[in-house]
């Protein structure tokens, strides 16, 4: 047989290049289904596109927003020229302090005592890796956690990746548009005992609904009747309600009532400090020398992750947490930005209802909590609202109540009326 030498064509010389990869084999793996968006967002060059995917807050005028404390902070923070040594594993140790009296209130009787263990890390996403790995090598009782159904996207693929069995508990009713709390009872009382359970503090994400008061004591008495361990994701102190001491109800109602918690802690949406990446992970232990073991092997655990975390974002959080009229203030900015966020809610809600009579019920655009709502569109409806529109949403149907102002909401409640009529 004659062998024919032709000359490679570039999708040849590609496929003869991609042969002899070491990566030949990589699958391409699918985009981040949040992320996404923004590309897609900041890619779309019409003028009226909307971002309500993505939950980081925005002013009335759609514009990113730094908090005037943390500017202050910023400036204060410089003027002591400060060095750019390494922190210690666990972070700056007047912040692990700070962080956990902002949690935990100044009456909790674990942090009078001191033996909470605290340390800093990666924002919340850090605080929930360090946390996962933790459970996984050190919760004596198996390592199944259960996150409610729906749950923010990324809490399975940490857990997943820390080494722990996800699984879920009953949370949102799509059918009130409000919380399952007969099926979270249920499913939490079918847990296995000694299993851990995620909570999220305050301002569900992706739900926008959360507990009551009194739902969440009857909450802490199943935990404790079942033996099962109290998991804290709390990424919104403040963000809910405007207030950090109200935010904070349900973690220190548990610590009161016994519980050792764990708690995740993020400073990216209450302070705005989102790429500084800034949050803590904390436990509360027995005793001083039990949290001293316990902090032994948080650093164990967190020294070949990164080391050690940043300094800047640590710094700024300290400083508006340490200094009174700094702290006055940022409690005023989060009032201002949880506030904006409740307007919004009533003008969407009034948009929807009285001016464009769109059909369905609307009332939890109201009732839901935080920067998050879950409307109840379908994946269709989002879909003509990305295609048809420019409004970028999960398919989900969730969107980030901090996407809109009073420039585009007028335009997103009509073309939110029009999908669901199916005029779009
Ligand atoms: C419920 C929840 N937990 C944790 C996080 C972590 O955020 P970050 O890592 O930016 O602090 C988020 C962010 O959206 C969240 O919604």
């Amino acid at each position: 047989m004659q062998v024919i030498s032709r000359p490679l064509t570039r999708s040849s010389k590609n496929l003869a290049r991609a042969a002899l990869s070491t990566w030949a084999n990589v699958p391409a793996g699918p985009p981040d289904p949040i992320l996404g968006l923004t590309v897609a967002f900041k890619a779309d060059k019409d003028p009226r596109k909307i971002s309500v995917g993505v939950g980081a807050y925005r002013d009335d005028h759609g514009k990113p927003y730094v908090l005037s404390s943390v500017k202050k902070a910023e400036s204060l923070v410089a003027s002591t020229n400060p060095d750019k040594e390494y922190l210690d594993i666990t972070g700056l140790p007047e912040f692990n302090k700070n962080v956990a009296l902002l949690a935990y209130g100044a009456d909790c009787s674990p942090l009078k005592a001191g033996t909470i263990a605290v340390t800093q890390t990666l924002s919340g996403t850090g605080a929930l890796r360090v946390g996962g790995a933790f459970m996984q090598r050190f919760f004596p009782t198996g390592k199944v956690i259960y996150l409610p159904s729906p749950s923010w996207g990324n809490h399975t693929p940490i857990f997943r990746d820390s080494g722990l069995e996800v699984r879920q508990y009953r949370y949102f009713d799509k059918k009130t548009a409000g919380l399952d709390f007969a099926g979270l009872k249920e499913d939490i009382q079918n847990a296995p005992a000694g299993a851990i359970v995620l909570l999220h503090a305050c301002a569900h994400n992706p739900t926008g609904v959360d507990p009551t008061p009194a739902q969440w004591k009857e909450i802490s008495d199943l935990v404790k009747e079942k033996k099962l361990f109290p998991f804290f994701d709390m990424a919104y102190q403040g963000f809910a309600s405007g207030n950090t001491t109200k935010d904070a109800f349900a973690v220190r109602y548990f610590v009161e009532q016994g519980h050792q918690v764990a708690l995740c802690q993020s400073f990216a949406k209450n302070m705005g400090l989102y790429g500084e990446r800034v949050g803590a992970f904390s436990l509360v232990t027995a005793d001083p020398e039990e949290k001293a073991r316990v902090e032994s092997q948080l650093k164990i655990i967190i020294r070949p992750m990164y080391s050690n975390p940043p300094l800047h974002g640590a710094r700024i959080v300290n400083a508006i947490l340490s200094d009174k009229g700094l702290y006055k203030e940022w409690e005023s900015e989060i009032e201002v930005m949880a506030n904006r966020i409740i307007n919004m809610r009533d003008r969407l809600y009034d948009l929807l209802t009285s001016t464009h009579n769109t059909p369905g019920e609307w009332g939890h655009i109201k009732s839901q909590i935080g920067m998050f709502s879950f409307t109840g569109l379908t994946p269709s409806q989002t879909k003509a609202l990305v295609e048809k529109a420019h409004i970028y949403m999960t398919a989900d149907g969730r969107i980030s109540m901090a996407g809109l102002n009073s420039g585009n909401i007028d335009y997103f409640a009509e073309s939110v009326s029009k999908a669901v009529r199916g005029n779009l």
